[in-house]
C-alpha cells in the first residue's frame, strides 16, 4: 500500500519507511508534487494534524497520515504547545524558542514538561489518530548538541541526560514521536 506522510523532513520519513517494511511505500508531499503551504490553522495538535491529513486527502485522493508535535510545560500552562515551532516569533528559531522558555521559567521550580506527538491518518476517507508522549523537564540551561527544536533543554524521566545529549536511536526508543510512529505502525500492521 502507498501513503503519503504530509512532510518533506527526509529523518521522519525515512524512519517511519524503516520501520513499516516492504509492505508499505511511504511517499512525502514532494513525490506527490504537494509544493503547498498546508494549513495548520487551530489550537489543538489533534486538530492540526486532522486538518493536514483531510487536505491532503482531498486535493490529492491519496491514503495519508499527518502529525502534530508540541511541547507541553506545566507551569506555562501547557506553553508552546501547538506553537512550539514559532513559539519567539514566525523566525522559527530554536535558539530563540529554547530561550523563551527559560525566561518564562525563571525562579520556577515546577519545571515538568512532556513531547506530545499526535498522527492523523486517513484510510479511504476513515480517520484514526494515535498519541505519543514523553514526560520530562526543562533544564536550566541548554546540554548537548545533537538532535534539534527543544532537545538541548528537555531532559526524560529517568535520565541525567537531555535529548540532545543522547544518540539518535535511544531517544527514539522513547520519544513521543517514536511513540506515536509505534502505535501507526501496529495499527498499520495488524
Ligand atoms: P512538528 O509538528 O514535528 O513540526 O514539531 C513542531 C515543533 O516542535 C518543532 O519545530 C520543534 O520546535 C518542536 N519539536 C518537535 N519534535 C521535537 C523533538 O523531538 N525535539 C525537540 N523539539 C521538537
Amino acid at each position: 500500500m502507498k501513503l503519503v506522510f504530509a512532510t518533506n523532513n527526509q529523518h521522519k520519513l525515512s524512519e517511519i519507511q524503516n520501520m513499516l517494511g516492504d509492505e508499505f511505500q511511504v511517499l512525502s508531499l514532494a513525490d506527490i508534487n504537494c509544493q503547498d503551504e498546508i494549513p495548520e490553522d487551530y489550537e489543538t495538535l489533534e486538530e492540526n494534524a486532522s486538518q493536514k491529513a483531510l487536505y491532503i486527502y482531498e486535493k490529492f485522493g491519496v491514503n495519508c497520515f499527518a502529525d502534530d508535535t508540541g511541547l507541553e510545560v506545566t507551569a506555562l500552562n501547557n506553553e508552546p504547545g501547538v506553537y512550539s515551532a514559532r513559539y519567539a516569533g514566525s523566525s522559527r528559531s530554536s535558539e530563540g524558542n529554547m530561550k523563551k522558555v527559560l525566561h518564562n521559567l525563571e525562579g520556577i521550580d515546577e519545571r515538568s514538561a512532556r513531547f506530545r506527538t499526535v498522527i492523523s491518518l486517513l484510510i479511504d476517507g476513515v480517520e484514526t489518530q494515535f498519541e505519543g508522549i514523553v514526560n520530562g523537564e526543562i533544564l536550566h540551561k541548554e546540554r548537548g548538541e545533537d538532535g534539534f527544536g527543544y532537545d538541548p533543554i528537555f531532559q526524560p524521566n529517568s535520565y541525567n541526560i537531555s535529548f540532545a545529549e543522547m544518540p539518535l536511536s535511544e531517544k527514539n526508543k522513547i520519544s513521543h514521536r517514536g511513540n506515536a510512529v509505534r502505535k501507526l505502525v501496529e495499527y498499520l500492521l495488524k
